[in-house]
């Protein structure tokens, strides 16, 4: 790995500058400063406090230039699991951080944070899944999904080994972890009471009948999480959802459950003609339907016009601290009515700033002997990080 001498270090100092500042504690940056040089000198790493890896998880979200609902950076409940070790008390925070984040349907952002990926590692902890609740799609012979077609490698990867599937078009999908030295390990999880929401339509009374379901909270849970030079491999994280990701990207994506012409025949749409707009309409009145079913059930959950407004003052508040945000607008515009909000009209840049999220190399599919992408802080020589 090219890791330049030093590398962690200036890392490491560039976080606890801007850390220390942001929470006006700059009296202990020197003392700091000169402990952590000196852990990194004698074990190729360093241990981040409770208070930095609070600020630098809500500093990451903060970065998140893919994410239209950062206006709430700050109130990230940041869970300290570094001590989980046993396969048990992992399984128990994963369990833990979907109920804290449920909430009964009041959702609350959070991160649950183990332990980082340490120096001579070649892959840190991880967690397998995708989300932490997500529906399996099940290949037929045909090629035709039962499911979620992007489920489909993890699905077979967790049958693979064993797990029995019901082979409905929502089966939940186990938790798989795999941390260091050990086998993965996996566990059937089934989420607590009222986390599945039946999608009903606020006029068409036929829509109960097309049997969709979504779940409640979107835990990503296969990034990594990188604060001043430390990657934590397994943090899993989540906010609450925005409408349409649910009814026009999972529902109406042609690769995932595809429902546009199942709609819109069922509304009697003339689909034989694309001027018809079909797909729009049909669009429209999934999305109505995502966005009454979880109001129905108390579940918080936020329109595109409300993300794309609070965006907004999300830029303004971080204006108004001298800070200037960086975005990808091809992520922050709505997959629907994208003109109809503000974002659409406005230009980003599009700069990666750490402490941010990143993706990793996926675990599944890959032969095991093969070395997936770790941390790219860390060298296997003490003296390269210096
Ligand atoms: N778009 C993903 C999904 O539909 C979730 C991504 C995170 N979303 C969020 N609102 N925090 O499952």
């Amino acid at each position: 790995m090219n890791t330049k001498p030093g590398a962690l270090f200036l890392k490491a100092e560039t976080f606890l500058n801007t850390c220390y500042h942001e929470l006006e504690i700059t009296d202990r940056l020197a003392s700091r400063r000169e402990e952590v040089k000196k852990e990194i000198a004698a074990s190729g790493s360093y241990f981040q406090t409770v208070e930095e890896l609070t600020h630098g998880a809500r500093m990451a979200w903060r970065n998140s230039n893919r994410c239209i609902g950062r206006l709430y950076w700050k109130t990230l409940k940041v869970i300290d699991s570094r001590h989980c070790s046993t396969d048990n008390e992992i399984f128990e925070a994963l369990d833990h951080h979907v109920d804290y984040a449920f909430n009964k349907g009041d959702i609350r952002s959070a991160i649950t944070v183990f332990r980082q990926q340490m120096p001579g590692e070649a892959e840190g902890p991880r967690i397998l899944n995708h989300q932490l609740v997500r529906f399996a799609g099940h290949k037929q012979t045909d090629g035709s999904v039962i499911g979620d077609p992007s489920e489909v490698e993890f699905t077979r990867w967790c049958r693979d080994r064993g797990h029995s599937f019901e082979h409905t078009p929502f089966d939940m999908l186990p938790h798989v972890i795999q941390w260091p030295g050990r086998a993965a390990a996996m566990k059937l999880f089934s989420p607590p009471e009222g986390m599945i929401i039946p999608i009903v339509h606020p006029d068409f009374e036929w829509f109960e009948a097309l049997n969709i379901y979504w779940y409640a909270v979107p835990i990503i849970s296969e990034m990594m999480l990188e604060i001043g030079g430390i990657c934590y491999t397994a943090a899993p994280f989540n906010g609450w959802y925005m409408g349409t990701e649910i009814g026009s990207r999972n529902f109406g994506d042609e690769n995932r459950y595809d429902l546009l012409p199942v709609v819109a025949r069922k509304i009697g749409l003339d689909t034989s003609n694309d001027h018809t707009l079909w797909k729009d309409r049909a669009l429209v009145e999934l999305n109505r339907a995502v966005l009454f079913s979880y109001h129905l059930k108390g579940i918080t959950m936020s329109s595109h016009h409300e993300k794309s407004e609070q965006f907004i003052q999300f830029e303004l508040s971080e204006q108004r601290r001298g800070r200037k945000i960086t975005a990808d607008w091809m992520w922050i515009t709505p997959p629907m009515s994208a003109s109809a909000t503000k974002v659409f009209h406005k230009n980003y840049d599009n700069t990666v700033v750490t402490p941010n999220f990143f993706y990793q190399d996926s675990v599944i599919g890959k032969p095991r002997d093969e070395p997936i992408q770790g941390c790219p802080f860390h060298s296997n020589s003490l003296k390269e990080n210096l």
